[in-house]
């Protein structure tokens, strides 16, 4: 059966990181279906893209029914919704069935309606704690918490539907990811937008643990273009690919960085106790997206901080008003 495959859909793409693969989408001139229930994402994050490009679905993935006539269309299905790592610790259960079941649901819902390609976007937390740095893709999958086994089983599953049925699936791994329309909110909040906007307020900023771990920070139109080249270079067809930026940053260290930038050298530290199953140290070894997408992250960290911090500027809000919605242990271990 031929038909017309004239979308790309993006799932999450409401969200910090789908909003910027649905922008630079946009900017190829594609034609965008996004699906996002607006659990964690916003309508505010595509507000500056043309309607007449970017339809939103707001449901949820699982609702299978409501998809199929996107899915029908789609040339492409970027999957990026999920519940995230803080949300995993209060609610393990609708952590997996989202992130896990969900994916599983959703791979064969577009290989049943013939989507030509699938690209699932999986995280570095599938690895654990790096056993040794930069870590390849064949570094041992260890994951500490239960959104990184969830993202590890719908990677397994991704890969699996290739392995099985030959369904052109490509599974990426995005290192951590900074830039404008991170959450610095609730269970959502990550450690690049907290600590900007706290030295913007004048607050201190704290770091959970020793300051020792490290991340391989990524800007978030690095990470985005690497998803992007997945669901089109064919060589990338059952290849399970690292996206980072290979550079390995302290907290500590990325603490003083984003106070230099801020323009608050003199910021003052808090510490408090390690997150629960929080990953040691992780650095991407990028060889592979180089060979296979000609992906290599172009934006140094203390540039993506510039940026963003001149879009927060952009914002007309500020900062105080920002961490209003703020929760500085942003985990919970109580049995529901
Ligand atoms: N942010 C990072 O540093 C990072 C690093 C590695 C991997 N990733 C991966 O990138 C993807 C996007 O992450 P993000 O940081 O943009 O998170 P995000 O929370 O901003 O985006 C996820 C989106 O999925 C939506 N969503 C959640 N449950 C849904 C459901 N049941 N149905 C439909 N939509 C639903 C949310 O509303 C949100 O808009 C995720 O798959 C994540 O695992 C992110």
């Amino acid at each position: 059966m031929s038909r017309p495959h004239r979308t790309v859909v993006v799932t999450g793409g409401a969200g910090f990181i789908g909003s910027e693969v649905v922008r630079q989408l946009v900017g190829s001139g594609a034609q965008v279906t996004v699906v996002d229930n607006l659990t964690n994402g916003k309508r505010e994050n595509l507000a500056d893209l043309p309607a007449s490009r970017v339809t939103l679905v707001e449901a949820d993935i699982r609702d299978i029914d409501v998809l199929t006539p996107h899915l029908q269309e789609a040339a492409v299905v970027y999957h990026l919704a999920c519940l995230g790592v803080r949300h995993s610790v209060h609610s393990p259960i609708e952590n997996h069935e989202v992130n896990a079941a969900g994916t599983l649901g959703l791979l064969h819902a577009c290989r049943s309606h013939g989507v030509p390609r699938f690209v699932y976007v999986s995280s570095s937390e599938v690895y654990g704690t790096a056993r040794w740095a930069p870590m390849t893709e064949e570094h041992p999958t260890y994951p500490c918490t239960v959104y990184g086994a969830s993202k590890l089983a719908g990677e397994c599953y991704a890969r699996a539907f290739h392995q099985t049925y030959g369904y052109s699936t490509v599974m990426v791994r995005p290192f951590n990811s900074y830039g404008p329309r991170s959450h610095h909110e609730g269970d959502s909040g990550e450690v690049i937008p907290k600590f900007l906007l706290r030295c913007l307020a004048g607050r201190p900023l704290v770091i959970f643990g020793d300051g020792t771990q490290t991340r391989d920070f990524t800007y978030v139109s690095d990470s985005a273009r690497g998803i992007i080249l997945a669901g089109t270079a064919d060589a990338a067809i059952g290849r399970t690919i690292n996206l980072g930026s290979g550079g390995e940053v302290t907290i500590n260290d990325l603490a003083a960085t984003v106070a230099q930038v801020a323009g608050r050298p003199d910021a003052r530290i808090e510490r408090d106790a390690e997150r629960p199953g929080d990953v040691r140290r992780l650095c991407a070894d990028g060889s592979q997206a180089r060979a296979v997408l000609g992906y290599e992250a172009r934006v140094p960290l203390r540039v993506g901080l510039t940026e963003l911090l001149k879009w927060y500027r952009g914002q007309n809000v500020s900062p105080e008003t920002l961490l209003e919605h703020e929760v500085v242990r942003n985990w919970d271990i109580t049995v529901a």
